[in-house]
């Protein structure tokens, strides 16, 4: 009975119930009314009539004929002198006149009336016409109806509304229990949908198609199984490769450490093992340092604090921080800036984005090429171009540069010592400045990052 849907069915049925009975008890009272009044109205018609004929013309001839009229089975017609005496009468039983002529002499009437009106207890009902004829004769006319065809007629009726009842009830009753299961099954099945993801197990098929508000509630809980489905295999494939990235440095670590620790190895030799023991150890703590800058960026941690700086002198800033290892390996870095613009953006953040795609350039174009950053505004917005004539990315590795620890070919990490955060740092912040970056590239001919800001 804790079910909303058995109290929502049940409310429906009670009310659906009361308001059947209230009407069917309203028409069963209102046309026994109306047939017991037109009963009423047509046995007092009738008696006015025979007093009219009998004023008219009072004679045996017409007190015969007025008993002939009235000689049904269900009615009866009385007439009677001024002293009460019958003077004519229907077929009624001797203790019924009996009884009525008793009645009459305690009757003083002067209009048309009826004696009897009680139609549920008494075998009949009466009604009373006075008359005082054109002979001076006066009594009255007595009209009698039997009750037996009323009660009969009210008998059927209740036995039909009975039976209408009783089909409404059962009706009512099924509509209950297919509505109750109607709104019940949905809900059971997304209750033990959400049951199963409290519990971690997001593989959860809600197959809910309606249009209605349950459907709705339906796909928002199948779209938040899918999104946490989605986030746990992202979160192990993740822990993964972090893990597997930190094992590799480590794993060198360990390794030349023992063999630096050997008596037997030179001077000269050790040291070389120790360079690469500091490189390693290097080479991990920016990866460490790169995932917290991730995580604080996933956790919404940090802020963009923006303000307005000249471009030719930022980027120019970038350039000289960035050319000793563009000259270490001969190749040219071209900056590209017709005009100085004003930049509207957080310097800092701005800065790593750049320093990251020109890193990313030289790490991945061959000896004496070239490398161009272009910076102009564009439709109110900074447009930065840093375009380079390297290895190029293949086409279907393209779309997932941009996610965390993603490395095209598993083999260019080693040789370019690249761990995959770059670009998902880059991503990051310039959407954190509602930006853009797009990448075209070719492999083996060179690839262009594209931010716009
Ligand atoms: N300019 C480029 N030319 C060719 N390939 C590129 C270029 N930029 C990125 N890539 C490819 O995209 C991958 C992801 O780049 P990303 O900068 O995220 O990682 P990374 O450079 O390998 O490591 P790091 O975390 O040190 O930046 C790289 O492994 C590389 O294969
Ligand atoms: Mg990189």
């Amino acid at each position: 009975m804790n079910k909303i849907s058995t109290k929502l069915a049940s409310c429906f049925f009670i009310v659906v119930l009361i308001m059947d009975l209230f009407l069917m008890f309203y028409l069963h009272r209102n046309i026994i009314n109306s047939r017991v009044e037109e009963e009423y109205y047509t046995l007092l018609a009738n008696g006015a009539n025979h007093r009219d004929v009998l004023i008219e013309n009072f004679s045996e001839t017409t007190i015969k004929h007025i008993v002939l009229m009235e000689k049904s089975k269900d009615r009866a017609v009385i007439i009677t002198d001024n002293k009460g005496n019958i003077i004519g009468s229907s077929d009624i039983s001797e203790s019924l006149s009996g009884q009525i002529v008793s009645l009459i002499k305690n009757v003083d009437v002067e209009t048309d009336e009826l004696l009897t009106s009680n139609w549920k207890e008494s075998p009949y009902i009466m009604s009373v016409h006075p008359y005082i004829s054109n002979t001076n004769q006066s009594g009255y006319v007595l009209m009698l109806q039997s009750t037996g065809s009323l009660n009969k007629m009210v008998h059927e009726l209740t036995e039909h509304f009975g039976m209408a009842g009783a089909t409404s009830f059962i009706v009512l009753f099924i509509v209950y229990a297919v509505l109750s299961k109607v709104i019940t099954r949905p809900l059971i099945r997304m209750k033990e949908a959400t049951e199963k993801l409290s519990k971690g197990e997001f593989n959860v098929k809600l197959a809910i198609k309606s249009k209605n508000e349950l459907g709705e509630l339906a796909s928002s809980i199948q779209k938040l199984a899918n999104d946490l489905e989605r986030l746990k295999t992202d979160r192990n494939e993740f822990l993964a490769s972090v893990a597997h990235e930190l094992s590799t440095p480590l794993t060198y670590l360990i390794g030349y450490s023992k063999v630096a620790m050997r008596e037997s190895l030179s001077k000269k030799q050790r040291e070389q093992y120790l360079e690469i023991i500091v490189e390693e150890s290097n080479r991990m703590k920016e990866l460490v340092k790169n995932l917290l800058d991730l995580a604080r960026m996933d956790e919404n941690t940090f802020t963009v604090m923006k303000e307005s700086f000249s471009a030719r002198y930022f980027f120019e800033a970038i350039c000289k921080l960035v050319a000793p290892s563009y000259d270490l390996k001969n190749i040219k870095l071209n900056f590209v800036c017709t005009e100085d613009f004003q930049i509207y953006a957080d310097p800092l953040r701005l800065e790593q984005i750049v320093i990251n795609l020109l890193d990313n350039a030289l790490k991945y174009s061959k000896e004496n090429t070239e490398v161009t950053l272009k910076a102009c505004k564009n439709e109110g917005k900074t447009r930065i171009e840093v375009i380079d004539t390297g290895i190029g990315i293949p086409q279907e590795e393209i779309d997932f540069i941009f996610e965390k620890l993603y490395r095209v070919e598993k083999s260019r990490s080693r040789a370019y010592g690249g761990s995959g955060i770059g670009l998902a740092v880059v991503k990051e912040l310039v959407e954190a400045h509602n930006g853009t970056i797009e990448v075209k590239s070719k492999l083996g001919e060179g690839s262009t990052f594209t931010v716009i800001i």
